[in-house]
Parts: C-alpha cells; structure tokens; sequence
C-alpha cells in the first residue's frame, strides 16, 4: 500500500465558539479529544502519515501548509444552515481531494425536509411531513397525530426528546414554538412511527448509473454493487419505554456507553435486504460517496415497514461509541481498519490508488 499525508480534519468539542443562552446540547455533533487520537492512530497505522487540524476558518492557511495528499473529512462545523459543507468547499477550491460526501450532498442532507423532498421524489418511504416557518401555520390534513416534531437542520438527537411526540393541537403549537424560537428554524413535523429503532452503516461507492429514478419494477436488478453494508444495529428501548421513547440527545450523548445495541439488529435476512436496498438508493439519490449510515424507524403497525428518517454522510466515529463502529465491530471489522477502509475508498475513487 503507498503510503500518504493525510490531513485530519475535525471540529474539536473543546474549541467550539460558546455564547451566553447557548443550548446545552449545542455542539454534541463534534468531535471528542479521544475519537481525534483514536482516527488519527488507525490512519498512522495504516502507514500514513496524519496531523489534526481544526475545521474552522484557519483551515485555509493550514492545510496550505500541510500539503495533505488527502483530507480526512469529520468537519460539522459551527454555524450556518449548509455548515457541513463549508469545509469541503473550501477544499475544493483549492483542489485538495477529502474523504465522503461533497458540498452538495452535505448541504442537502443537513436539511431535514429537502432529503425527504429528494426521498419522495423517488418514491422512498420517509414519514409523511410538514414544515412549519411560522407557530401558527395551519395542520395538512394529512397530517394525523400522534405527530412527532424536531428541528430542521440538526443532529444527534438535538431538539429531539419524549416531548417531541406531540398528541393534539396544543402540545404540536408549543413544540413547533420552541423549535422556532429556541432553535431559530423551521420545525419539521412527521407522522409518529411508532416501532423499532434501526441504522445501517455502508462503505464504498456505488457503480453505475446515478441519475436515474429508483425503478419500480421489482424485477429490475436493485442497483447496490460498490458499497459494504455492515449488519444493521438497532437501539433497544425497551428499559426506557416508560412511555413514549424517541432516541434523543439524552439517550444518544449522556447514555451512550449504558445502551443496549443490538448487533445485528434480530431481523430477518430479508428484512435485512430491504434496509440495504433502501440504505443504498438513499445514498444514491442524495449523491453519498465514500461512507454514511441511514436512519429508520420499523412501523410496529405496518408490519414492521421499514421507513427512512435521514442519511448522515459524515458518521461518527467515537471508538466503541458511534453506531457505525459497532456496526463494523459486529462484522469483524476494527475501528482502525473501518478508518482505513473509508481513506482507501476515497483514494481509489480519486484515482490515487487502484
Ligand atoms: N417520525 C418519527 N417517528 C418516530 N420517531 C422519530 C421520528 N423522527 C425521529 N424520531 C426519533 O428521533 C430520533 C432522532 O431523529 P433523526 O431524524 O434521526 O434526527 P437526528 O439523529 O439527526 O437527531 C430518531 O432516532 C427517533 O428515535
Ligand atoms: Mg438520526
């Protein structure tokens, strides 16, 4: 294997700008002191060489400097509604090659409703849905409680929590309230499914057309060849079904380590394939490269519909903690070399390797 520089680049939690009134679970999205050292050691392991720099502003002159052959992209970003996508601008600008998704695929899976838009164009099964600029926008018809709201442009769980389920008009005001006003965005507003909590993880890139709609006939060969899927994982949330249990921020950052994981998910192989597939055309007609996970819920009342909640282009990668890590774990596949393989597949898709 030749060896290259590779540039990590990350938001560390502690460099994050931080602000009077800020939500508490405002930067949840970054990135440990520990997960850096863990991805950078499983890059130098893989016979490279690796330095860390911060995805902020100061990117431009570093990386300059650095001369990376390649970017090793974990950046979330601070502020702004493309904000994933800023960094990989950059790099494109100045023509440096970084591992996953480009700006357009950044931009457009940070936001909620123009995935599910792009999802329902292709007649892929997401949650039916409503946005909300204003408290006082009247209910789609189609919209039947129980309802669940959340923020537009978020993730991990942010915003997210029990009360999130909204079961008449009052509590979906005061929810769609607090979205706006605490979280200065649209409040996305989706059918509730209740049922089981699932994600797949996938590496690679897809070969073959990628413009085309999904095909609708079932005989038609389902277009996945390129990309490892890794078995699915599903979040038990059985000890916390006292109600109503949606993984929230609570669940996701402060009881990371105490949940149970199911992996792999105890689901039937065909069920299985159906997540694949489904994983696989999401990554495909978001325009997904290199790596991403995809959320679903399983409706417990549709017999166990698999329905697609977003796809997260730039997966967490905490050893031991991120659900694509367990996910690669549960397959036989290391932290360092589930690394390894994502910087290979990003090489190999820049014609650096063959
Ligand atoms: N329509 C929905 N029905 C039921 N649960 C939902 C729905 N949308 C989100 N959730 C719950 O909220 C969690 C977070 O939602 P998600 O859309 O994956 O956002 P993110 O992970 O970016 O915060 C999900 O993992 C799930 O538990
Ligand atoms: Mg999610």
């Amino acid at each position: 294997m030749k060896t290259f520089r590779v540039a990590l680049l990350a938001n560390l939690k502690k460099n994050a700008p931080h602000w009077e009134g800020m939500p508490e679970d405002q930067w949840d999205d970054l990135d440990s002191e520990t997960t850096i050292q863990a991805v950078s050691d499983a890059i130098r392991a893989g016979g490279h060489t690796c330095e860390f720099l911060e995805g902020d502003i100061t990117i431009i002159d570093t990386v300059r400097k650095f001369k990376p052959d390649i970017c090793f992209n974990l950046c979330e970003s601070h502020s702004g509604n493309a904000r994933e996508a800023q960094v990989p601008a950059i790099l494109e600008k100045l023509g440096i090659p970084y591992t996953g998704s480009k700006v357009l695929c950044l931009a457009l899976t940070l936001d909620k409703p123009m995935t599910k838009r792009v999802l329902t164009y292709h007649d892929l099964p997401t949650p039916d849905f409503q946005t909300f600029e204003r408290v006082d926008e009247p209910l789609d018809a189609k919209m039947k409680f129980s309802l669940f709201v959340k923020p537009s442009q978020e993730g991990t769980g942010m915003g997210v929590s029990a009360k999130s389920i909204v079961k008449d008009e009052t509590e979906l005001r005061q929810q769609v309230r607090i979205m706006i006003e605490h979280y200065h965005q649209a409040a996305l507003v989706e059918t509730f499914i209740e049922g089981r909590e699932v994600t797949v993880g996938m590496v690679g890139n897809l070969v073959g057309p990628v413009a085309r709609r999904m095909p609708h006939d079932e005989k038609l060969p389902r277009i996945q060849a390129g990309l490892r899927f890794f078995p699915p994982l599903e979040v038990d949330l059985t000890p916390y079904l006292e109600t109503d249990v949606v993984y929230d921020n609570r669940l996701k950052v402060a009881l990371a380590d105490q949940l149970n994981y199911l992996c792999p998910a105890p689901l039937e192989e065909d069920q299985v394939d159906e997540l694949n597939w489904l994983a696989a055309a999401v990554f495909r007609v978001t325009g997904a490269l290199d790596v991403a996970r995809v959320d679903f819920r399983l409706n417990a009342n549709e017999g166990w519909k698999p329905y697609i909640l977003e796809i997260n282009p730039l997966p967490g990668l905490s050893p031991g903690i991120s659900d694509i890590v367990i996910e690669a774990a549960a397959d036989g596949v290391s932290h360092t070399e589930l690394v390894n393989m994502i910087l290979e597949t990003s090489l190999q898709r820049y014609g650096l390797i063959s």
